[in-house]
C-alpha cells in the first residue's frame, strides 16, 4: 500500500491444497472510467456481463460502458431496483434468468457495480452460476468499499434473516473509485464510516487516533483522507480474511457490533429506519459499553469510541432509532437467530480497548437482557 496516489492492497489467501487465491484492490480516484485495462487480462474473451441497479446505473453505468467500449470489450447489462429486496430468492432468480439468457459462460466475467446489496446478490449468483464464475467487484458505496466488496462473503436474505443463504466466492479484482462517493447521499456515507471505525476499534489504536483528526476532512470526501482510510481499512480487513477465510476464528473480529446490529435491523424490518452501517455504529458503542459494565474496559476507551462515532453523526444509543427504544427480551430473541450463535451461545465482540478487540461465549442472555433493560 503506497502513501500517496493511488493504493493497490493485494489480497491472499493459503488455498488448502489447492492454489492460493491472490486478488488486488485497486483504489483511486477516476478508476471506473479508466478500469478496462485492469479486466482486459482477466478476461478469457472480450465479453463482461454488468449488474448494477437503478442509482448506480443512472450515476455511473456510463463511465463503465465507456472504458469498455474503448478497450473492444463488448457488455450486457442487468439493472435491478435499488435495496435489500433485490437481495432475496426473486431477486436471484431475475438474475439467472437474465445471466443464462445472455449465454453467460463458465468461463466469462461478471460485475458487480454498485453497493453491498448488489455486490452479495451477484456475488452468490456468480457462485453457482454453471458451477461457479468469475466475478469483479466495483463497490460504490463506502460500505462496500471498505467491507463488502472485501473477503469473499456473498448471500441473500430471506425471511429468517439477513445473508442466511450465501456462500464464500472471491472476486477476481476490485475497483474502488473514490469519485463515485461523491454522488452518494449523505446518510449512506455516515453509514460506511461506521465499518471504518469498525477496523480502528478491532485492532489499531493508531488509526483510531488519525480518524479522529481527520474526522473533517473524511466527512467533506476529501479524496486524500478517503483514499487512506480505504487502504487502511482493506488492509486490515485482508489481513484478517488471510488468517481465516471461513470464519472460523480471527475473522469474526470483524463482526464488532454486528451481534447487536443484527438484532436492531431484525426489530426494524430491514428497512429504511435503520441502515446496516448505522446498526453497526450503533452496536459498537453497546459493545464498548457492555465491556465497560463487565468490568473489561476502561470508561475512558469507551467513551472516546462512542464519541467519535456521535460526532461521525451515527446513532449511539436506541433513542436514536426510529421505533426505538426496544424491548430487551426481543433483542435477545432476535440475536438468537445470528449465524454466530454455537449450540444455543451468542458470540460477542468486546473490548479490552480501543484497538483490542476479543472474540468471547461468556456473555450469558441474562447478562444481556440487563445490559439492554438499563440501555437508552
Ligand atoms: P446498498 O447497496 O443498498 O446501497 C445503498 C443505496 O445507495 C442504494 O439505494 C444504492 O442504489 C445507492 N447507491 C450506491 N452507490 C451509489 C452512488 N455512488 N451514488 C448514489 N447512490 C448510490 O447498501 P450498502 O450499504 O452498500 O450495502 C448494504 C448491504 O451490504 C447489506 O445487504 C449488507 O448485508 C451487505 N454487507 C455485506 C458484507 C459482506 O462482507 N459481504 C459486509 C457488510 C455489509
Ligand atoms: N463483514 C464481515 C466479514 O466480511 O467477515
Amino acid at each position: 500500500m503506497s502513501e500517496t496516489g493511488f493504493k493497490k492492497v493485494n489480497v491472499n489467501l493459503p488455498g488448502s491444497g489447492s492454489p492460493n487465491i491472490s486478488y488486488d484492490i485497486h483504489i483511486g480516484a477516476g478508476l471506473l472510467r479508466s478500469c478496462a485495462p485492469f479486466l482486459s487480462p482477466l478476461l478469457k474473451r472480450p465479453f463482461v456481463a454488468i449488474v448494477t441497479d437503478e442509482n448506480v446505473a443512472q450515476a455511473h453505468l456510463e463511465s463503465l460502458t465507456q472504458t469498455l467500449d474503448s478497450a473492444g470489450i463488448s457488455h450486457v447489462t442487468k439493472i435491478m431496483p435499488p435495496g435489500e429486496a433485490s437481495k432475496s430468492f426473486t431477486g436471484l432468480e431475475t438474475l439467472f434468468d437474465w445471466l443464462l439468457d445472455n449465454k453467460v459462460e463458465r468461463q466469462d466475467m461478471v460485475i458487480a457495480l454498485g453497493g453491498g446489496v448488489i455486490g452479495d446478490l451477484t456475488g452468490f449468483a456468480a457462485s453457482t452460476l454453471r458451477r461457479g464464475v468469475r466475478f469483479t467487484q466495483i463497490p460504490t458505496t463506502l460500505l462496500a468499499q471498505v467491507d463488502s466488496s472485501v473477503g469473499g462473503k456473498t448471500g441473500i436474505n430471506v425471511p429468517q434473516g439477513k445473508n442466511l443463504v450465501g456462500a464464500f466466492h472471491q472476486p477476481s479484482l476490485v475497483i474502488a473509485d473514490l469519485d463515485v462517493l461523491q454522488t452518494l447521499p449523505d446518510r449512506e456515507f455516515r453509514a460506511g464510516y461506521a465499518e471504518i471505525v469498525k477496523y480502528a476499534a478491532i485492532c489499531d489504536r493508531p488509526f483510531f487516533d488519525w480518524l479522529e483528526s481527520n474526522l473533517d476532512a473524511l466527512k467533506s470526501r476529501d479524496s486524500q483522507a478517503l483514499s487512506y482510510a480505504i487502504a487502511k481499512s482493506c488492509q486490515t480487513k485482508a489481513d484478517i480474511v488471510a488468517q481465516d477465510e471461513k470464519e472460523h476464528g480471527a475473522r469474526a473480529l470483524l463482526n464488532l457490533g454486528h451481534t447487536f446490529a443484527h438484532a436492531y435491523e431484525n426489530l426494524t424490518g430491514y428497512s429504511d429506519n435503520l441502515l446496516h452501517g448505522e446498526a453497526v455504529g450503533l452496536g459498537m458503542a453497546q459493545a464498548a459499553r457492555l465491556s465497560v459494565d463487565l468490568g473489561l474496559c476502561p470508561e475512558t476507551d469507551a467513551q472516546a469510541l462512542v464519541n467519535h462515532l456521535a460526532s461521525a453523526g451515527l446513532p449511539i444509543s436506541q433513542t436514536d432509532v426510529k421505533g426505538g427504544p426496544f424491548e430487551a427480551t426481543n433483542l435477545v430473541n432476535a440475536m438468537a437467530q445470528d449465524k454466530k450463535v454455537s449450540q444455543g451461545v451468542m458470540t460477542f465482540i468486546l473490548m479490552k480497548a480501543i484497538g483490542k478487540a476479543f472474540i468471547t461465549n461468556d456473555v450469558s442472555a441474562k447478562q444481556i437482557t440487563t445490559f439492554l433493560q438499563n440501555q437508552g
